[in-house]
Parts: C-alpha cells; structure tokens; sequence
C-alpha cells in the first residue's frame, strides 16, 4: 500500500435511488435503508451526492432528489454546510434558451429542500442540436453568478467542447467546477492520451468518473457466489464477463489484502488518475467499502499492470453514452 499524495476523494451516485427499471427499487422496502446510507455516508465523510432531475423512474420521477432533500433536510447546520448535492438538469428538447432551465431549477430546488449547490448540464446536444447548449449553459452559469448555486459542472462532454464551454464560462467570470463522464476500467477513454482528462488537468476542472463499477461488475470478486442481477444489468454482465479473466483475476489478487477489496482496487484506480468516482451506493456495506477505499492508494506499478489490461487492443468496453460529444 502507498500514500500518495492528494488524490481526488470518493462521491456518491443515487441513481438508483428511484429507479426500478434497472435497480429495482422499492420505495417501501427501500427508503429506511437508503435514509441510513445518507446518515452512514456523513459519518464516514462522504459528502458529495450526485443526482438528477430525471432520475426515478414513471410516476417516482424526481424521486432520487426527493428522498436527497428529505434526508438531507434532518441534518445539522453544520453538516448541511459540508454537504455538496450536485443535480444534472437533462436539457430536453422542450428547454430552450437562457431562461430555458429556470423551471426545472426551482422544481429540483425544491424537492431538495433548498440543499442544490451544484447545477450540471446532464450531457450534450452537439451530436443532434448543437445550438442548444450554449443558452442553456448561459442560463446555468446566471444561476452562479446571482447566488442561486455555488458552482457549475457539466456531463458527457469531450475534449474539444468542452475547452469551448470552459472559455465561454471564462469569457463572463465564472469557472467551469467539474466535468463529468463515464470512467472505468472498462471505459477508460477519458484517461487515453487526448482524452478529457488531460484538459481538466490543464484547466482545473474536476474530473468525476461515473459508473466507476461498470454498474457493479467491477466489485465483483470471480468467487462471488451471488448470482448475476435479473434484467439488463445481469445481460451486459453476462456479455462482458468471459473477456474479464484477466482483469478481475488481477484485481481479485490486488484487492485481496486490502480494505474495501475488488470495488476498491476500481475505485482507486479512477483516483490514480485523478477522478474522483461516484459509485453508486445503497447500502451501509458499500458505504464501508467506499470509505476502506479511501484509505489507501494503488501502488505505481498496480496502476500500470491494470492500465495495461484496460488499454490493451480490443479489451471489454462498457456501452459508451450516445451523447458523449467530441
Ligand atoms: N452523467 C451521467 O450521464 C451518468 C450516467 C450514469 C451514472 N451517473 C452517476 O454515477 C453514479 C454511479 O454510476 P452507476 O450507479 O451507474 O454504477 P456504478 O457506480 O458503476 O455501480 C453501482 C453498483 O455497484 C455496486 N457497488 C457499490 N459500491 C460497491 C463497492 N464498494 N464494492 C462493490 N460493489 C459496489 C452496487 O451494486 P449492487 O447494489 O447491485 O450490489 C451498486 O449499485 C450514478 O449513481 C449516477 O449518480 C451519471
């Protein structure tokens, strides 16, 4: 085990918190263990919640922010102080123009409890409505410049946008905070040479890696004897596993040792690089196992071993997000 200096911390994903269509959420069975989570999470100083307006699935839409505000609202001045709740405003075709995120604010302000501190464009149109986004983010970094949230990240970008949008931030005072994209063992592109994490090194801009677990392929032991998850998750995990033998073999060897096993030698993989992740959590073990991770770094040559696995030509590749931009 190594100590290496400032490496990036680790978040929390909620997602799932809402979600049935692919987490298979249960308000009734699922709330009181989420709920203590959350209070697990502040005890263990993980204080940056990750959400999104469009998280929560039918008629739970919102739900994943709602249950962030109500628990969110229980807590002490001073842990509310700590605390760092960044939504993702989806920027569906129907919100346009400057203004066109006003609503979508107030309503995600509100079923957070007046707890929002961080805005984040939830991804990028250039692929299909390149002249969307610009507005939109006018209207974000408005949010920012009077006070209505402390700081502004965006999704889904690539290098080249996202040194424009960093720019036209710059061009009116206000710094782009975070950048945030899929990065995994099994998604690594952000850390390619070219890739975005060189200009977030070079403009100071926070890398987050989401889905850092490969939606919890990754913190899976080979041993694990719980079957696959039903649904799509346990059919992207079936399609991927029988290329993962090399990989998991090394990690299960890595994590054997160490707290927080195979989740963490993932987890701390992203940070060897500089992201901070943001796996998704639901219970008071992940929790545990989020914190044993930040406890320790990989050493220099695991990181290269397992940058080599994960960069090797034609390595297992998670689905990449349709509207990643250049
Ligand atoms: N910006 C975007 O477009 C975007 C897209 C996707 C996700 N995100 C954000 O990123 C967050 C994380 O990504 P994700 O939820 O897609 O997937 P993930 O973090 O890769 O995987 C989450 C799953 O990993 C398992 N897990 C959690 N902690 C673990 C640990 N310490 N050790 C072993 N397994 C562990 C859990 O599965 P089980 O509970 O089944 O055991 C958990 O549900 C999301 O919640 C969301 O906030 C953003």
């Amino acid at each position: 085990m190594t100590s290496e200096a400032a490496q990036p911390g680790i978040g929390v994903g909620t997602w799932a918190w809402g979600n049935q269509f692919l987490w298979g959420y249960d308000p009734q069975r699922d709330d009181a263990v989420l709920e203590a989570t959350f209070r697990r999470c502040l005890e263990v100083g993980l204080d940056f919640f990750d959400t999104a307006d469009s998280y929560g699935t039918g008629r739970l839409n919102g739900r994943s922010e709602e249950l962030l505000g109500r628990f969110a609202s229980q807590c002490s001045p001073q842990q509310q102080e700590r605390l760092c709740i960044a939504t993702k405003l989806a920027p569906f075709p129907w919100r346009l123009g400057r203004r066109g995120y006003d609503k979508a604010f107030a309503a995600s302000q509100r079923r957070l409890q007046g707890q929002l501190k961080r805005v984040q464009l939830h991804w990028s149109t250039q692929r299909y409505a390149p002249w969307q986004e610009g507005p939109l983010l006018e209207g974000l970094a408005d949010l920012v410049s009077r006070g209505a949230a402390r700081s502004l990240g965006v999704s889904n970008m690539g290098p080249k946008r996202l040194r424009q949008v960093h720019q036209q931030l710059a061009d009116r005072g206000v710094q782009l905070a975070s950048l945030q994209v899929q990065l995994s063992l099994l998604a690594p592109q952000a850390i390619e040479p070219g890739g975005v994490s060189e200009v977030c090194r070079e403009l100071g801009i926070e890398l987050i890696a989401y889905s850092p677990l490969a939606l919890g392929l990754l913190g899976r032991d080979p041993q694990d004897p719980r079957p696959n998850p039903k649904g799509p998750r346990g059919s992207l995990f079936r399609q991927l596993e029988p290329r993962l033998v090399a990989l998991r073999q090394a990690m299960a060897e890595m994590g054997r040792s160490k707290p927080g096993g195979v989740g963490a030698v993932a987890l701390n993989w992203c940070r060897a690089h500089g992201a901070m992740p943001i796996p998704g959590m639901r219970s008071i073990a992940q929790v545990n196992a989020a914190a044993a991770a930040q406890s320790w770094t990989l050493s220099s040559a695991e990181r290269l071993e397992l940058d080599q696995l994960a960069l090797a030509p034609g390595a297992a590749r998670m689905p990449a997000n349709p509207f990643q931009s250049a």
